[in-house]
């Protein structure tokens, strides 16, 4: 009777563990499945870090840089990033102006200026000359850059002897063309604020009349 009660709790007991292991291992079963449909559909969607709705990855692009500048534009910029990260090449380094301006340096500047600038950069700097229509990137507004912090005597001195070459413009190299007196007249001519140059309207070729205001 004893031992009968006793196989008979024994098969009962282990009828129940056999039936709490099958419990248990559905459980886990399905736990795992859950985990890995969870993993997949976080997976799926959820967004990545740093998500905005308002502006979703497809909209987003860089406000300021050469990648979604016109090209014209990024010739200017590279002549003036170039300057302010590498400076100029030795040759102009530290260079600076032995000019006191007056109205002698002013009037052999600007003679200086109409024979050699006026055709694209206007003769009042404005980028407005006949020949400056035809090049891409447009020339410089020197009229606005001759006032700004850039326009210091080694930067001037650097772009107007060297030219645009480097980046792939058609500012002209004038190095070998005009003397280095010459550019420092232009130069003074320029900061004086294009002022009319009377001898200059003896100049012919139509380039006269350009300071006729
Ligand atoms: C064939 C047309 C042409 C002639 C002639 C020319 N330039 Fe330019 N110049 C340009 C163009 C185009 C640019 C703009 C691209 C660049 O910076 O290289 C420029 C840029 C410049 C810049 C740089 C402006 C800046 O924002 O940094 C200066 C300074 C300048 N020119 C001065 C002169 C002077 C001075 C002369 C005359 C001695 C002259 N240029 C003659 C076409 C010309």
């Amino acid at each position: 009777m004893r031992d009968g009660s006793a196989s008979h709790f024994m098969a009962s007991r282990s009828t129940a563990v056999r039936y709490g292991l099958a419990v248990l291992g559905a459980g886990i079963l399905g736990l795992f499945l859950a985990t890995v449909a969870i993993g997949q559909s976080t997976e799926k969607e959820a967004p990545p870090p740093g998500f905005d709705y308002w502006q979703p990855e497809w909209m987003v692009r860089e406000l300021w840089g050469p990648g979604r500048m016109p090209k014209s534009m990024m010739a200017r910029l590279l002549r003036h990033t170039t300057f302010v990260n590498l400076g100029v090449p030795k040759e102009y380094e530290d260079a600076t102006s032995p000019l006191t301006p007056s109205p002698e340096v002013i009037q052999r500047g600007g003679q200086v200026y109409v024979e050699h600038c006026t055709r694209c950069h206007g003769a009042k700097g404005m980028g407005d000359g006949d020949a400056g229509m035809a090049v891409s990137p447009s020339p410089a507004l020197l009229a606005y850059m001759i006032r700004k912090p850039v326009s210091v005597d080694e930067y001037l001195l650097w772009t107007i002897s060297d030219g645009g070459k480097q980046f792939n413009t058609d500012m002209p190299a004038y190095r070998g063309i005009l003397s280095r007196a010459d550019i420092w007249h232009v130069i003074a001519y320029m900061r004086a604020g294009f002022p009319r140059i009377p001898a200059a309207a003896k100049a012919g070729d139509g380039e006269g009349d350009q300071n006729a205001d």
